[in-house]
Protein backbone atom coordinates (compact mmCIF):
# COMPACT_ATOMS: atom_id res chain seq x y z
CA UNK A 1 0.00 0.00 0.00
CA UNK A 2 3.20 2.22 1.08
CA UNK A 3 4.19 1.51 -2.68
CA UNK A 4 1.20 2.66 -4.54
CA UNK A 5 1.02 5.97 -2.71
CA UNK A 6 4.87 6.43 -3.32
CA UNK A 7 3.75 5.66 -6.61
CA UNK A 8 1.32 7.28 -7.14
CA UNK A 9 2.54 10.26 -5.18
CA UNK A 10 5.54 10.51 -8.14
CA UNK A 11 3.05 10.62 -10.45
CA UNK A 12 1.09 13.37 -9.42
CA UNK A 13 4.07 15.64 -9.27
CA UNK A 14 5.06 15.02 -12.47
CA UNK A 15 2.02 15.28 -14.22
CA UNK A 16 1.77 18.45 -12.15
CA UNK A 17 4.87 19.46 -13.54
CA UNK A 18 3.95 18.33 -17.47
CA UNK A 19 1.17 20.31 -17.15
CA UNK A 20 2.84 23.50 -16.07
CA UNK A 21 5.41 23.16 -18.90
CA UNK A 22 2.28 22.62 -21.36
CA UNK A 23 1.41 25.78 -19.51
CA UNK A 24 3.97 27.61 -21.28
CA UNK A 25 4.34 25.82 -24.26
CA UNK A 26 1.42 24.01 -25.37
CA UNK A 27 -1.75 25.66 -23.39
CA UNK A 28 -4.21 24.09 -25.64
CA UNK A 29 -3.52 20.35 -24.08
CA UNK A 30 -5.01 21.77 -20.56
CA UNK A 31 -8.26 21.72 -22.72
CA UNK A 32 -8.32 18.51 -23.15
CA UNK A 33 -10.39 15.94 -21.19
CA UNK A 34 -7.90 13.12 -20.28
CA UNK A 35 -5.55 16.26 -18.94
CA UNK A 36 -8.55 17.87 -16.94
CA UNK A 37 -10.19 14.29 -15.29
CA UNK A 38 -6.69 12.37 -14.83
CA UNK A 39 -5.28 14.66 -12.25
CA UNK A 40 -8.42 14.62 -10.07
CA UNK A 41 -8.47 10.46 -10.21
CA UNK A 42 -5.23 9.89 -9.26
CA UNK A 43 -5.05 12.40 -6.36
CA UNK A 44 -8.34 10.90 -5.13
CA UNK A 45 -6.51 7.96 -4.75
CA UNK A 46 -3.08 9.04 -3.45
CA UNK A 47 -4.88 10.82 -0.64
CA UNK A 48 -7.43 8.11 0.11
CA UNK A 49 -4.81 5.51 -0.04
CA UNK A 50 -3.19 7.87 2.77
CA UNK A 51 -5.75 8.46 4.98
CA UNK A 52 -6.25 4.32 4.81
CA UNK A 53 -2.80 3.78 5.73
CA UNK A 54 -3.00 6.48 8.51
CA UNK A 55 -6.13 4.72 9.57
CA UNK A 56 -4.58 1.71 9.58
CA UNK A 57 -1.40 2.48 11.57
CA UNK A 58 -4.12 4.40 14.27
CA UNK A 59 -2.47 7.62 13.11
CA UNK A 60 -3.75 10.41 14.78
CA UNK A 61 -3.14 14.22 13.09
CA UNK A 62 -3.39 15.59 17.04
CA UNK A 63 -0.92 13.33 18.17
CA UNK A 64 1.83 12.80 15.38
CA UNK A 65 2.28 16.26 14.43
CA UNK A 66 4.58 15.23 11.41
CA UNK A 67 1.31 14.07 10.30
CA UNK A 68 -0.58 17.09 11.15
CA UNK A 69 2.15 19.37 9.28
CA UNK A 70 2.51 16.89 6.52
CA UNK A 71 -1.73 17.34 5.84
CA UNK A 72 -0.68 21.30 6.07
CA UNK A 73 1.90 21.57 3.39
CA UNK A 74 -0.22 19.49 1.10
CA UNK A 75 -2.59 21.98 1.08
CA UNK A 76 -0.13 24.55 0.89
CA UNK A 77 0.90 22.65 -2.21
CA UNK A 78 -2.97 22.15 -3.51
CA UNK A 79 -3.26 26.30 -3.39
CA UNK A 80 0.11 26.82 -4.71
CA UNK A 81 -0.45 24.53 -7.74
CA UNK A 82 -3.91 25.44 -8.93
CA UNK A 83 -2.41 29.13 -8.16
CA UNK A 84 0.45 28.76 -10.34
CA UNK A 85 -1.88 26.55 -13.19
CA UNK A 86 -4.75 28.87 -13.20
CA UNK A 87 -4.75 32.30 -11.14
CA UNK A 88 -1.47 33.30 -11.96
CA UNK A 89 -1.97 36.40 -14.13
CA UNK A 90 1.12 36.63 -16.40
CA UNK A 91 4.64 34.27 -16.99
CA UNK A 92 6.96 35.35 -14.05
CA UNK A 93 3.79 34.86 -11.89
CA UNK A 94 3.21 31.30 -12.88
CA UNK A 95 6.68 30.66 -12.31
CA UNK A 96 6.57 32.15 -8.77
CA UNK A 97 3.40 30.00 -8.04
CA UNK A 98 5.35 26.64 -9.60
CA UNK A 99 8.44 26.80 -7.35
CA UNK A 100 6.24 27.86 -4.36
CA UNK A 101 4.27 24.76 -5.22
CA UNK A 102 7.56 22.36 -5.83
CA UNK A 103 8.64 24.01 -2.15
CA UNK A 104 5.79 23.11 -0.34
CA UNK A 105 5.90 19.55 -2.01
CA UNK A 106 9.33 18.77 -0.81
CA UNK A 107 8.73 19.48 2.54
CA UNK A 108 5.81 16.93 1.89
CA UNK A 109 7.78 14.39 0.61
CA UNK A 110 10.55 15.53 3.53
CA UNK A 111 7.61 15.07 6.42
CA UNK A 112 6.98 11.89 5.19
CA UNK A 113 10.69 10.37 5.16
CA UNK A 114 11.48 11.68 8.19
CA UNK A 115 8.20 11.50 10.11
CA UNK A 116 9.45 14.45 11.60
CA UNK A 117 8.18 18.24 11.95
CA UNK A 118 9.74 20.88 10.12
CA UNK A 119 8.12 24.15 11.09
CA UNK A 120 6.22 22.73 14.27
C1 LIG B 1 0.54 15.18 -1.99
C2 LIG B 1 0.16 14.19 -1.20
C3 LIG B 1 1.09 13.17 -0.58
C4 LIG B 1 2.39 12.86 -0.87
C5 LIG B 1 3.29 13.50 -1.94
C6 LIG B 1 2.80 11.80 0.02
C7 LIG B 1 4.05 11.19 0.03
C8 LIG B 1 4.39 10.10 0.79
C9 LIG B 1 5.62 9.35 0.69
C10 LIG B 1 6.74 9.65 -0.32
C11 LIG B 1 5.60 8.37 1.62
C12 LIG B 1 6.67 7.31 1.90
C13 LIG B 1 7.69 7.85 2.88
C14 LIG B 1 8.83 6.89 3.12
O1 LIG B 1 8.64 5.89 3.80
O2 LIG B 1 9.94 7.16 2.63
C15 LIG B 1 4.35 8.48 2.34
C16 LIG B 1 3.95 7.66 3.37
C17 LIG B 1 2.80 7.83 4.08
N1 LIG B 1 1.82 8.78 3.85
FE1 LIG B 1 1.77 10.12 2.35
N2 LIG B 1 1.75 11.50 0.85
C18 LIG B 1 0.69 12.31 0.51
C19 LIG B 1 -0.55 12.33 1.12
C20 LIG B 1 -0.88 11.66 2.29
C21 LIG B 1 -2.10 11.84 3.05
C22 LIG B 1 -3.26 12.77 2.68
C23 LIG B 1 -2.01 11.00 4.14
C24 LIG B 1 -2.95 10.76 5.28
C25 LIG B 1 -3.92 11.51 5.66
C26 LIG B 1 -0.75 10.31 4.05
C27 LIG B 1 -0.30 9.38 4.95
C28 LIG B 1 0.85 8.63 4.82
C29 LIG B 1 1.21 7.54 5.71
C30 LIG B 1 0.40 7.04 6.91
C31 LIG B 1 2.43 7.03 5.24
C32 LIG B 1 3.19 5.81 5.76
C33 LIG B 1 4.05 6.18 6.93
C34 LIG B 1 4.88 4.99 7.34
O3 LIG B 1 5.93 4.76 6.74
O4 LIG B 1 4.48 4.33 8.27
N3 LIG B 1 -0.08 10.74 2.92
N4 LIG B 1 3.63 9.56 1.83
Amino acid sequence: MKHLHMTLAIISVSFFTLRFFWLLKSPQMLDKKWVKISPHVIDTFLLGIGVVMAVKLALNPTEQLWLAEKLMAIVAYIFTGIYALKFARNRTMQIFGYVGAMGWVMLVFKIAHTKETFFF
